[in-house]
């Protein structure tokens, strides 16, 4: 048998079993065609396949390749009637479905209202020219407390106060080293950063920190700061003051006022408590002052040539004041009636 009359006999067969398929009304004509065409024991590709065998050997490749286009084509149209007359089981299209109708609404959730508030704090840092540095939230006392010029015998350090975790871990293949804790606060990554970078830094550090308070609607064991960090030449309280002020214009929005309370903070000499004035009251939002000499020359610089300074903010209460939220526990309940509203 030559190769184009092979071919043309595949292409009337194939013609005949679409339209057999097309014109079967119910699954039992259905079946019929299949078995007429595609029936393993004695059906037409049976005996289309038996000719393959009288055609040149040159030719062989290109009718078996017509063969498999056939046979994958006829089961096609075959599966195609097939979930059209309901007749597939499982492949079926249910008569009852409408694909008019609205779909179910895939809920993919959204960024939380606290990730949003650090996004934000990030944002408006990074057009001061702020970069964001980051340190762990598993600390040393070195990092959290010592080169921050906080003593041994300090009450900062007091064990009813942070989250120590033990010193021997039994599901670390390492060994953990001395005391180690949940950092208290983002100070921690002012040491991190001077440590292993000269000056000029600009930087602020977004990150969780730890303390074992009570949860009530102002408190939470776990809390987010923004800690800032400037060191040059020449710094002074004025620069500290200015950046402070035209960060809380930009988060909070208007031309928002500014307080600085003389307070005490080991790692500043002087240090401030922050006030801005929001809705005629003035509210706290942290601390800041100017970096303490003891804090340079635990890093390595040397006080007498840079200056600088630091100040740490709540994220929570930043968030909260601008939001009206007045319950830091709503953030953190899993609620999503609370949740969605941001
Ligand atoms: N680390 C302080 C706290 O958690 C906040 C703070 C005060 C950060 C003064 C500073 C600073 O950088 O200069 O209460």
């Amino acid at each position: 048998m030559s190769l184009e009359s092979f071919l043309s006999t595949l292409d009337e067969l194939e013609q005949e079993a679409l339209a057999a398929f097309d014109a079967a009304s119910d699954a039992g004509a259905l079946e019929e065609s299949r078995v007429r065409f595609l029936g393993a024991k004695k059906g037409a590709l049976k005996d289309v396949q038996k000719q393959m065998g009288g055609i040149d050997p040159s030719d062989r490749k290109a009718a078996g390749m017509r063969l498999n286009e056939f046979k994958s084509k006829v089961q096609a149209a075959f599966e195609t009637s097939q979930s059209i007359l309901g007749g597939g089981g499982e492949a079926g299209i249910d008569p009852s479905f409408d694909a008019t109708l609205p779909g179910i609404q895939p809920n993919i959730g959204h960024i939380h209202p606290i990730t949003q508030t650090i996004n934000h704090l990030m944002e408006i840092m990074g057009r001061m020219g702020f970069e964001a540095a980051e340190g762990p939230e598993v600390e040393d006392p070195w990092h959290n407390f010592v080169a921050l010029n906080i003593p041994e015998d300090h009450p900062a350090r007091d064990p009813l106060d942070n989250f120590y975790l033990a010193t021997a871990s039994a599901t670390s293949d390492r060994a953990i080293e001395g005391e180690q804790l949940l950092r208290s606060q983002t100070s921690t990554v002012q040491i991190r950063v001077m440590e292993r970078r000269q000056p000029p830094i600009r930087v602020i550090s977004l990150g969780r920190v730890y303390r074992p308070d009570d949860p009530d609607a102002t408190h939470f064991p776990m809390f987010h700061q923004m800690e800032g960090l400037y060191v040059d030449e020449h710094v002074t309280m004025a620069n500290l003051k200015t950046v402070l002020r035209v960060f809380a214009t930009n988060y909070l929005g208007g031309d928002v006022q500014i307080r600085f309370r003389p307070s005490f903070f080991p790692f500043t000499e002087p240090s401030v408590e922050v006030d801005f004035l929001w809705n005629d009251q003035w509210i706290e939002f942290g601390g800041a002052g100017m970096v303490d000499p003891a804090v340079f020359e635990a890093v390595g610089y040397d006080p007498e040539t840079v200056s600088g300074f630091a100040f740490g903010l709540g994220v929570e209460r930043l968030c909260m004041r601008r939001h009206g939220i007045t319950d830091i526990r709503d953030l953190y309940s899993g609620d999503l009636r609370f949740l969605r509203q941001f």
